[in-house]
């Protein structure tokens, strides 16, 4: 199979929560032999830290030098998941200062071999020059039975109408939001992946993004 060699590509996917772009992302990258960063981590380590230091993840001041503080070993902490980290990361995601902040950590983690990262402005803030971009979509319904069902297989027990409220508030925090709304690049391909199985979606991924690259 023949293919330009991404080395030193950006493939920045952007889309809600559990519209399945973490698992694309993953694999893209393993496929394509990038590195892969998962950009949620930043928000909710950032988030981590102001509450480690007993402050308040929405106060600018504190979420900003968490932000400028951050370490790569962060991302690592196994506290990053869970309705607690969720809050305090959808706060840090709000403040300008902090989105600034992060921009660096993201740059230079592509800096040297290129990679895959996904979030929600990757495409659109981050690497608006990215060789390639994905928008990953599913229905709110599609993408509050996926989150009740992961939710369950970790043994936590979930109400579907619960999670279903809990992510389309969510959508409208990350849409509402002054500073990087989420919203699809002009020159993203669109993946609505309702209708897909993950090895479906997976395949439909990979090749909009090796016609990108090898566009590129
Ligand atoms: O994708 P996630 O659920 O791990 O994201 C955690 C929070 O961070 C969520 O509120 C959205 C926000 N986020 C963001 O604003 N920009 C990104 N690139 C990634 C996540």
């Amino acid at each position: 199979m023949s293919m330009a060699a991404p080395r030193g590509k950006v493939v920045a996917i952007d889309g809600p929560a559990a519209a399945g772009k973490g698992t694309l992302a993953r694999r893209l990258a393993a496929a394509l032999g990038l590195p892969y960063l998962d950009t949620g981590l930043l928000y909710r380590a950032t988030g981590r830290r102001v509450l480690d230091g007993g402050g308040d993840p929405a106060d600018p001041c504190a979420a900003e030098a968490a932000a400028r503080a951050l370490q790569p070993a962060d991302l690592e902490r196994g506290d990053l998941r869970g309705p607690i980290a969720d809050q305090a990361a959808a706060a840090v995601a709000a403040i300008p200062a902090v989105r600034a902040a992060l921009l660096d950590f993201q740059r230079q983690f592509a800096a040297a071999r290129g990679a895959v990262l996904d979030g929600r402005d990757i495409g659109t803030v981050i690497f608006p020059a990215a060789e390639a971009k994905l928008f990953v979509t599913a229905s709110l319904a599609e993408r509050a039975r996926r989150r009740h069902a992961e939710l369950a297989g970790r043994g936590m027990a979930a109400d579907l109408a619960a999670v279903t409220a809990d992510m389309a508030a969510r959508d409208a925090a990350d849409a509402a939001r002054a500073a990087a709304p989420l919203r699809p690049a002009a020159d993203a391909v669109l993946l609505d992946t309702t209708a897909l199985d993950a090895e479906a979606a997976f395949a439909a991924a990979l090749a909009a993004v090796r016609a990108r690259l090898g566009a590129a």
